[in-house]
């Protein structure tokens, strides 16, 4: 929601595959609840869960209930007001017959609201089920309705570049590129889609965002939590491909993108496609040198005893998937030539953080007694992404008194204290642009292909090569040694500072 979009979306339809799953229930339908309480849903608004499980209308609506009770921003309010909008529709989705249904439901809306109402298919389903719904989908004539006609995919979208190429192929095939919306909830959260206004709406930063100012630029996606009893799914994926191909990914291109000459959903994307273009390709034999991969054994953190990673369920005893992975990336291009952009991400790391960290080069020191410069340190521009919503400016001060020390010190802004802690979710934020057809934070084909792209090299390099270190980091530490040394080989430290 880049660009203003305060105007309430027209009459809806909302179809959730996979309407009784863990996604509907923590996330999509806290979302669209929170958007109800703040006015941003249609009065004709109507969201149907999809599903084999048997449920009445009433008996949904109170399982829904309860995850709003344990997940939404928002626990209590007008609950009943907002429950009469959700239906549930028995129906198995990899039944053709069935989906006949929908447009039966759609047409019946349009009839008793005297309007066309936009209908968003939503799969919040597994992966393996997307394309033959997608297929389904299809083929109804409903679906040739490009200007009311919507569907959404969660990711991971694709497995690999070739799958994800195969993914797009498909959906292309069946729904115009402005109809399908690729979810990455990253680009929703509201510190992410922030960087774009803190970059472009002031004058201060832009004349040094560059690599005559900048040193070298870091993105930490830390995670206290191991699987979460998600085996079957994270077995499959590792850190690599479930957070860096898509989350930090999106990061980067928002801390590198050049500015977009107006917020149109793909002059924004252009420029973003710019930079994962612009990554130097890296070479099989560098993966080594750029590239590190951890994996949790058992220990304890904050006084718990943790499972190692393949103790858990669903995980070979084997296993050689990644719980963390860091690596180092160059963007060529003018504006960021030779400065690196070091990522790092794991689960059961010692805090939950995503922070992007701007260092900038050293400001000369010869004008200063060896005394005062014991302290020194370069400005830096800390993001905080989540749970700490803040921008911290660090720069230098001389510490009171009658010799001439420095001291660091560092200003900061936070949103909690300046907007009293009411930020709307991600999944709100996206809804509503799905609802409102502004594409602008989803990930367009090349987009996606383009950041598989950048991690394909790693991917094959660590296929080829079992690790024979695994595990190689306790749960609660910062990762496995070698991605200290990642940084340190280059004179840096890691810092969520
Ligand atoms: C998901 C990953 O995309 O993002 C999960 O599949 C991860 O493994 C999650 O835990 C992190 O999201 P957030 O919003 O909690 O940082």
């Amino acid at each position: 929601m880049i660009p203003s979009t305060n105007q309430r979306p027209g009459a809806t339809v909302l179809f959730i595959f996979g309407g009784s799953g863990d996604l509907n229930l923590r996330k999509l339908t806290p979302a669209l609840y929170n958007l109800f309480i703040d006015k941003y849903l249609p009065d004709r608004f109507a969201v149907v869960g999809l599903g084999r499980s048997q449920y009445t209308d009433d008996s949904f609506r109170d399982r829904l209930k309860e995850g709003v009770q344990s997940f939404s921003r928002r626990k209590d309010g007008p609950w009943d007001t907002f429950a009469p909008a959700i239906t549930y529709l028995q129906m198995d989705a990899g039944d053709a017959g069935s989906y006949a249904k929908l447009p039966d439901f759609v047409g019946g809306k349009e009839q008793e609201w005297g309007e066309r109402p936009n209908v968003v298919f939503y799969l919040a389903v597994a992966p393996q089920l997307v394309p033959g719904i997608a297929e389904n989908l299809g083929e109804l004539q409903l679906c040739g309705d490009t200007s009311h006609v919507r569907i959404v995919v969660e990711k991971p979208f694709g497995h690999d570049l070739k799958t994800a190429v195969e993914l797009n192929a498909l959906l292309g095939g069946l729904f115009a590129e402005e109809q399908i919306y690729r979810i990455d909830h990253y680009l929703g959260k509201e510190t992410v889609q922030n960087i774009l206004a803190l970059r472009f709406a002031n004058s201060l930063f832009e004349p040094i965002w560059n690599r005559r100012y900048v040193e070298y630029v870091q993105i930490t996606a830390a995670e206290t939590v191991g699987l979460e009893g998600r085996g079957g799914y994270y077995e499959g994926s590792g850190a690599l491909r479930d957070m860096i191909q898509n989350h930090l990914l999106q990061m980067l291109c928002m801390v590198a993108t050049e500015a977009p000459v107006n917020f149109d959903a793909n002059e924004v994307r252009n420029k973003k496609v710019d930079v994962l273009n612009a990554i130097r390709r890296i070479k099989p034999e560098q993966v080594k040198d750029v590239a590190v991969r951890g994996q949790y054994g058992a220990g304890s953190a904050k006084g718990k005893d943790l499972p190692g990673y393949r103790e858990e369920e669903g995980v070979k005893p084997d296993s050689a998937t990644e719980t963390f992975a860091a690596v180092k990336l160059y963007v060529d291009n003018w504006r960021w030539e030779n400065v690196p952009f070091y990522l790092r991400t794991g689960k059961a790391l010692p805090e939950k953080a995503t922070v992007i960290s701007i260092q900038f080069k050293a400001a000369p020191d010869f004008a200063f007694p060896d005394e005062a410069t014991q302290t020194w340190q370069s400005n830096h521009l800390t993001i905080g992404i989540q749970p700490a919503m803040d921008i911290r400016l660090g720069f230098q001060v001389k510490r009171p008194g009658q010799t001439l020390a420095i001291d660091p010190v560092e200003m900061v802004f936070s949103y909690r204290d300046a907007y009293d802690g009411q930020d709307p979710e991600a999944y709100e934020t996206l809804l509503l642009d799905v609802m409102t057809g502004d594409a602008t934070l989803f990930m367009r084909a090349d987009q996606v292909e383009a950041a598989w792209k950048v991690v394909t090299p790693i991917l094959e390099a660590w296929e080829c090569e079992a690790p024979t270190d695994f595990p190689n980091y306790a749960p609660g530490s910062w990762g496995p040694e070698a991605a200290n040394a990642l940084v340190e080989k280059d004179g840096f430290q890691w810092t969520t500072k």
